[in-house]
């Protein structure tokens, strides 16, 4: 929390997007026979995955298990995470007509997710929770697909086609988002970051006309109740200062830039997070250890970094090399 507050810190945090999840035979376990939504709904679950790489690693944070398109499955949209596809969408949204089908969140949709909240801040101790949602974007382009895509092709064309239609799919994704943030941090979680992971598709035009604006307007409304913001999406190089824009205090650093480069483009008024290769964690220890240190030192010149990866943990990545490296990040950054 003092990092992203741009405040000094006994050691560089660190903390892995994705470390709740597949590379853990815990994880694997506790999830046999349970759907991946289905396990988001129920509070025991969700609080043991979420504790499972805290207790582990010894991270500096815990990520709130969940999924990007559980507070779209809570209003009733017929969606589904398919092992190895991702979400599924049975009826895609593309007309006016589908968009009734998503209707606003309320807190009452979501009962559980507090009971899951609280259980986990009266676990975690001092152990800061950071909650978590799509941004609409990323959100979008699921519904308007149908699932995963490669190149978003019916999601821009529906973006330029009819602009009006994309504009009120994408805040009633705001509105649905930023109720889900404002459930985490009313049952306690410390900080929340906004997942706007397909955003790097974007050119930076459509970026700051299409996309930003509603990025912008989850991030106010979780702004007004006064935990740090973290942004991040992948391959948004070209992005970087214009996500800061959207109203973040910590801008995710994808692992395609270089953290000087990052920190050039976003300017010292924001914190950065990153941003090591997840494929490094496959590497002999020697190279992992120099591109580790290389990072950690190059984090100092931002006025706050947290240690992250630049992407998801990967399912195959061995969970004892997360441990190691999380001891050498806070050897190597004790100030
Ligand atoms: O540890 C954590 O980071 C918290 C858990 C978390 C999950 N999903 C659990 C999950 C988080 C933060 C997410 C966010 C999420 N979900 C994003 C944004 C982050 C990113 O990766 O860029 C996106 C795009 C999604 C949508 C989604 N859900 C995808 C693309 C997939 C992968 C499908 C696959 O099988 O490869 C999922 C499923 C998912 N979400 C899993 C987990 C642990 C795997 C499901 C399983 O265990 O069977």
């Amino acid at each position: 929390m003092q990092a992203a507050r741009r405040r000094p810190v006994p050691h560089t945090p660190i903390w892995f997007m994705r470390q709740a999840g597949r590379s853990l035979p815990e994880y694997r376990a506790l999830r046999a026979g349970v759907g991946m939504l289905e396990s988001c709904r129920r509070p025991d679950l969700v609080a043991e995955i979420t504790m499972q790489p805290v207790r582990r690693h010894g991270v500096d944070a815990a990520i709130f298990f969940s999924d990007i398109v559980v507070p779209v499955a809570a209003v009733g949209l017929d969606i589904d995470i398919v092992a190895g596809v991702g979400p599924v969408v049975a009826d895609p949204i593309r007309t006016w007509k589908d968009l009734e089908r998503l209707p606003e969140l309320t807190p009452q949709d979501i009962p559980d997710i507090t009971e899951s909240v609280r259980l986990l801040v009266a676990e975690l101790g001092d152990t800061p929770l950071i909650g978590f949602a799509g941004a609409p974007f990323t959100l979008a382009s699921y519904l308007v697909e149908g699932g995963p895509s490669r190149n978003h092709l019916l999601t821009k064309a529906l973006m330029h086609g009819d602009p009006q239609l994309w504009n009120a799919l994408c805040a009633r994704l705001a509105q649905i988002s930023a109720t889900f943030l404002e459930v985490q941090i009313a049952a306690g979680a410390s900080a929340v970051q906004l997942f706007d992971s397909w955003a790097g598709a974007c050119s930076r035009a459509d970026y700051e006309r299409y996309v930003r604006p509603h990025s912008a307007a989850v991030l106010a409304a979780v702004g007004e109740l006064g935990v740090p913001r973290i942004h991040f999406g992948v391959g948004t190089g070209e992005l970087l200062a214009s996500m800061a824009q959207a109203g973040a205090d910590v801008v995710g650093v994808d692992y395609r830039v270089a953290l000087p480069d990052a920190i050039a483009r976003v300017g010292t008024s924001y914190a950065v997070q990153g941003n090591l290769d997840p494929a490094l964690l496959f590497a002999p220890w020697e190279a992992l250890e120099r591109e580790t240190r290389r990072i950690v030192a190059q984090g100092l010149s931002a006025p706050g970094h947290i240690f992250n990866l630049g992407h998801g943990v990967l399912p195959e990545t061995d969970p004892d090399v997360l441990t190691r490296l999380v001891d050498l990040v806070h050897e190597c950054s004790a100030r």
